[in-house]
């Protein structure tokens, strides 16, 4: 080919290649351009300082790409002058020196947006710290690990649930030690199964996990397999403790089944006091007439000792009635100052026709100058039916109850004691028989609400309880309370039972 076609085409060539070509000389003199300049004349450009023609300094650049070509003798890439706001590009300056024999001529320079190293790296850290961000702020569990079980993310709230440390979790713990035996055999097995929500998936999987003291901890753990072109190469596991969520759960149960007790006690209560109600009018008929027919006919004395009896009963049978209504007596929780001793002869009462009591010895030893209790009548009924109810139970029927109210030496505190000759109660029982739904009766037999009940309303009195064993000689309930402040009358009682 003809030398000028190729120097025609190399020029060609350039100007076809979208970017600007400057040939400068040594003192920064514009000696050729590759494509024109804001119609600017080639006499406006040619021999003209490149600083004046593009920057209209007058000496050159900071940054100048030629200046630092020409000062280290090889090639610069430089930004151009000016601020740039683009993270993705820079505009930069390639210079390259032309030399002649060892001396450099002139400098090629040329101008390209560099896609920004800096800008890439800075979009890159940024998404990697809002990833690292959502893993380590997560409410769950992040747990990811390799295939040889080696830790690769413990987030904060695995720190949290498991008690490692996130550096001890990455170099010493294995992921197959947070699962009890060989569950995470299992766990890995399901994961590659079908069954809880597809291949290479765990979803709302339930199992127990150990924590760094050996504790088991209830989890629901969604988890999948991370491949790499079509190699298992990790886990990665969603941890959520259940602990909070089951407790709420047993609470709500709990009261749900304290609701229909105390449902159950309400209804029986109002369904005793119709009854009650019932019986009073035909009561009071009965002891009428007999005291008329006594009063008004001269009856001879067999007569009159049978209807001296029959108003003895009506008048047991009214008192009776007098009493289950007193004990049923709906009323809001009002403390008063009252003899404890009423309570428990009032509960006593109640109690001993009771076939259960037939064949049992009840010994009072009551006090009778013990000072007053502040306390709610009701709650004090339900404490001694309770405790008086399980020493019969427990005695099945047989043996002797003694109820004994005392005042303590402190002078400050009443003391009552009821003991029954039973069994006793385990030592290892012991320890939970005020426990809601803490029972050793057998199903229907007994909910186990019966001493925590009086748990509570010992304690909403200000009082003490204890349960004392004599092994093979029964068991003697403790029960204290502060005596009342006689300056303090009628208040209502916050708690509710
Ligand atoms: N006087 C007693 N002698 C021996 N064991 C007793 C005595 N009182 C209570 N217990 C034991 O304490 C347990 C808890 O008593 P609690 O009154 O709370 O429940 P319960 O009697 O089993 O059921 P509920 O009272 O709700 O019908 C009983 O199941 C029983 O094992
Ligand atoms: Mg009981």
């Amino acid at each position: 080919m003809h030398k000028n076609m190729e120097k025609e085409y190399l020029l060609k060539a350039v100007s076809a290649f979208k970017r600007r070509f400057t040939v400068i000389s040594p003192e920064y003199k514009i000696l050729a351009l590759s494509s024109q300049l804001n119609k600017m004349t080639d006499s406006e450009i040619i021999g003209q300082h490149c600083y004046k023609v593009f920057y209209d300094r007058s000496s050159p650049c900071e940054n100048c790409s030629v200046k630092i070509t020409k000062e280290k003798g090889k090639p610069a890439l430089m930004p151009k002058p000016g601020n740039f706001l683009d993270l993705d590009e820079m505009p930069c300056y390639f210079a390259y020196p032309i030399f002649s024999g060892n001396e450099i001529e002139a400098f090629v320079s040329m101008d390209f947006d560099l896609p920004t190293r800096g800008g890439l790296e800075d979009k890159l850290h940024r998404s990697n710290a809002l990833l690292r961000n959502l893993i380590l702020s997560s409410v769950d569990c992040v747990i990811a690990a390799d295939m040889n079980g080696k830790i690769l993310i413990f987030n904060d709230a695995a720190v949290e649930v498991f008690g490692y440390t996130e550096d001890e979790a990455l170099t010493t713990l294995n992921v197959r030690n947070i699962y009890p035996g060989n569950q995470a055999f299992e766990v890995m097995q399901n994961l590659r199964s079908e069954k809880y929500g597809g291949k290479g998936k765990l979803k709302l999987y339930h199992i127990d996990v150990i924590n760094k003291n050996g504790e088991n901890i209830p989890i629901k753990l969604n988890a999948s397999i991370i491949h790499e072109k079509g190699q298992e190469i990790a886990t990665i596991g969603f941890f959520r403790d259940m602990r909070e969520e089951i407790r709420i759960k047993n609470e709500l149960e709990n009261t749900q089944i304290q609701l229909l007790q105390a449902e159950k006690m309400s209804s029986l209560g109002k369904l005793a006091a119709g009854v009650a109600h019932q019986l009073n009018n035909p009561l009071g008929g009965i002891t009428l007439f007999a005291k008329l027919i006594q009063e008004e006919y001269d009856l001879e004395e067999g007569a009159k000792e049978d209807l001296g009896r029959i108003l003895k009963d009506a008048q047991r049978c009214r008192d009776t009635v007098k009493e289950l209504l007193e004990f049923t007596r709906q009323t809001r929780h009002l403390m008063r100052p009252y003899d404890v001793n009423q309570a428990i002869s009032r509960t006593l009462f109640l109690l001993e026709s009771q076939t259960l009591f037939q064949n049992i010895d009840i010994e009072r030893d009551l006090n009778s100058s013990l000072p007053l209790v502040q306390s709610d009548i009701q709650q004090l009924n339900h404490l001694f039916m309770n405790i008086i109810l399980n020493a019969a139970q427990a005695m099945e029927g047989k043996g002797r109850l003694t109820v004994k109210s005392s005042l303590l030496s402190d002078g400050n505190r009443v003391c009552i004691e009821i003991s029954d000759t039973g069994p006793g109660i385990p030592e290892d029982i012991l320890p939970h028989i005020f426990e809601q739904f803490f029972t050793t009766k057998e199903e229907g037999k007994g909910t186990g609400l019966g001493l925590s009940l009086a748990y509570t309303i010992v304690k909403n009195h200000g009082g003490n309880i204890m349960a004392k064993n004599k092994p093979g000689q029964g068991t003697t309930f403790i029960i204290e309370f502060p005596i009342a402040d006689m300056g303090n009358e009628g208040e209502e009682s916050g708690d509710k039972i």
